[in-house]
This record gives C-alpha cells, sequence and structure tokens, in this order.
C-alpha cells in the first residue's frame, strides 16, 4: 500500500488528508474559515493566511488520528502549489516540504485544478479515459479533453467571470450569504425557471464560456422598477448557467467520441448542474461522474489523489525548492 499525506490551502479551508494507493480515503480534515470572512463577504487574503498558520497543526493530527497512522507510515506528501492565494498557499507547501524533509520522503506539488478533477478517482468506480471533465469552480471553469494520466488538453474556458464566481455575485445581489452557490441553489429550488427569460451566452463554434452579460442581466432586473421574486431570479439564473455548462460539456464528449465525461469543482456540487448533465448525456451513452459532495469542494483528498497519479504514472517528484505559483494553468504542473 502506498499511504499519501495531502495538503491543501489555496484558499479558505485547511485542509489535510490521508489516501491510499490513490483511491482509499482514511482521512479527510477540513477547518474552514467560512464563518471568519462571512463578515467581510468574501475571502480577505491576510487573515485567511493567519487562520491557515492557525489551524494546520492541529487538522494534521485530527487527520492522523482518523486514519490511525503515524508520520512514519507516509510514502509520499502531496500539497497544492497552486493557483490560489499566494500568502494561503505558502503555509500548506511549506510545512508540506518541511515534513517531506524531516521524515525523508518524496514530495509532490499538486496543480488546484487538477485535484479537482482527480476527486473523480476517488469514486468507487474509477473513471476510464479518454474522458472529458467540466471543471467548474469559484475561479475557474475550464473544459478539458484527457487522454490519460497527465496528457490533458484544454478545449475551452469562461472568457469573464467563473461560474462559481457569477452564482457567488447572483448570490450577494440578493442578499445570500457569502459563499452564495448553494444558498442561491436552495433559493432556486422555490422558483420557477421560466419566470425569466435570461440569455443564454452560447459563444457558438467555441467550447468557451461568457457569465458575466447574466450577471449584469441580473443586476439590472434587481435594481429595476419591478424586481421579480428573488426565487425566480435564483431558479432562472441557474437554469441559465446549467443548460449552457451541460450542452457544452456533453457535445464536447460527443464530438471528442469519449464515454466517460466528468464534473469537477465547487460548482459540480449543484444538483440541478448535475441532473441536467446526466439527463443529457447518459442516452447518448456517456457515463456522468461527480465527486460526492464532500469533495466537490476544496479538501485534501484530491490533492492527495492527484498527487498520488502524478508520482505513480508520470514519476513525478519535486524538488524542495519548488514555490507556490498563485497562477498555475490548469494544465501545467
Ligand atoms: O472548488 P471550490 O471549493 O473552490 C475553488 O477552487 O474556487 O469552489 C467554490 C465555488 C464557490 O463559488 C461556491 O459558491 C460554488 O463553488 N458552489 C456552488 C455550490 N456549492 C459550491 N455553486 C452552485 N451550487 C452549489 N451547490
Ligand atoms: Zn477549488
Amino acid at each position: 500500500m502506498t499511504l499519501v499525506l495531502g495538503f491543501e490551502t489555496s484558499c479558505d479551508e485547511t485542509a489535510v488528508a490521508l489516501v491510499a494507493d490513490g483511491r482509499r480515503v482514511l482521512a479527510n480534515a477540513v477547518a474552514s474559515q467560512i464563518d471568519l470572512h462571512r463578515k467581510y463577504g468574501g475571502v480577505v487574503p491576510e487573515i485567511a493566511s493567519r487562520q491557515h498558520l492557525e489551524s494546520l497543526l492541529p487538522v494534521l493530527r485530527e487527520a492522523l488520528d482518523q486514519a490511525g497512522v503515524t508520520l512514519d507510515q507516509v510514502d509520499l506528501i502531496a500539497a497544492t502549489q497552486g493557483p490560489g492565494l499566494v500568502g494561503t498557499l505558502l503555509v500548506g507547501l511549506t510545512a508540506a516540504k518541511a515534513l517531506a524533509f524531516a521524515l525523508d520522503k518524496p514530495f509532490v506539488g499538486v496543480n488546484h485544478l487538477q485535484g479537482h478533477i482527480y476527486a473523480n478517482f476517488l469514486l468507487p468506480e474509477v473513471p476510464e479515459f479518454p474522458l472529458v471533465c467540466l471543471v467548474v469552480s469559484g475561479g475557474h471553469t475550464d473544459l478539458i479533453y484527457m487522454e490519460g494520466h497527465g496528457r490533458m488538453e484544454l478545449l475551452g474556458r469562461t472568457r469573464d467571470d467563473a461560474a462559481g464566481e457569477a452564482f457567488d455575485k447572483v448570490a450577494r445581489l440578493l442578499g445570500l450569504p457569502y459563499p452564495g452557490g448553494p444558498h442561491l441553489e436552495r433559493l432556486a429550488a422555490q422558483g420557477d425557471p421560466a419566470a425569466v427569460p435570461f440569455p443564454r451566452a452560447w459563444l457558438e463554434g467555441t467550447y468557451d464560456f461568457s457569465f458575466s452579460g447574466l450577471k449584469t442581466a441580473v443586476l439590472h432586473l434587481v435594481r429595476g422598477p419591478n424586481p421579480p421574486a428573488p426565487a425566480d431570479l435564483a431558479a432562472a439564473f441557474q437554469a441559465s448557467v446549467v443548460e449552457v455548462l451541460a450542452e457544452k460539456a456533453v457535445r464536447a464528449a460527443v464530438e471528442k467520441g469519449v464515454r466517460t465525461l466528468l464534473l469537477a469543482g465547487g460548482v459540480s456540487a449543484n444538483g440541478a448542474l448535475r441532473a441536467e448533465v446526466s439527463r443529457r448525456a447518459e442516452p447518448l451513452g456517456i457515463r456522468v461522474f461527480a465527486p460526492p459532495l464532500a469533495l466537490c469542494t476544496d479538501n485534501a483528498a484530491m490533492i492527495a489523489a492527484a498527487g498520488y497519479y502524478a508520482w505513480r504514472y508520470g514519476g513525478r517528484v519535486d524538488d524542495l525548492s519548488l514555490s507556490a505559483d498563485p497562477n498555475l494553468g490548469i494544465l501545467s504542473g
């Protein structure tokens, strides 16, 4: 058995996990800072870095206890290298490198976005290549074609806001707490998606996305003379985002001739998105995978899994001089 210790501190969750053979999650400890940042309506980088410093060792201890293992049993150490906030990334990355040095274990830096994809490899059934993956998080919206481990091609991406960012901004306009995605989804369940005819940005002939026009359309209605009911606005906004994401992801799977379609990132927790992608893909013989809810948003189990595959199938071991890269692109690393 290969025991991987993973660290994730790219944004506002301090997370440490232990994963066996890139598949079995022995521990997945997460200390969320959401309450700390809520009153500011978003993540304050300085506060986040300091909180990571305070939480990291207690969360590491919690993960070791959960798994019932000791540090000397660890075979590989993985940590998020980027993208994310540079100050928060440095906390997890530096701790991981220090442990790798002290324990004399190999170390691997992991791309956070590839980590999201690898959350799907923690499912009971491992997805088969080649595949298409829709990565939808707070900072990114990317459509990826993957032929095998480490063999990725970018098919399309957002030209402005990320899907999660659009959810968060619209939620804020509707007076919902941060982070808005899950709150907006709950409100949308009580509304009529057909009540407001929001536009769909198809950007025909590309796999690219755009959500800023939709966000502006919501803004004008909310500030206008006769704003629709918030639940109807939420439902119609969500329907517009979900329809474009689902249509483009499934079209990419068909055009690439793959039978596997993955959803990844925080927005893949959205029930409407999961249902719509399955509804469109399954009659075409395309299998849809999405991580369990706890592994959709930021966690370290996905980082440990991605680190395992990079090491096992890519022969990757990083030097301890590896530095954080806040702007790491999804294909790097
Ligand atoms: O992947 P993630 O945890 O962090 C980043 O790497 O960005 O994604 C967080 C994003 C936030 O924008 C959050 O509002 C969104 O994922 N999100 C959702 C849902 N759960 C989380 N968006 C829509 N519906 C949800 N159920
Ligand atoms: Zn993330």
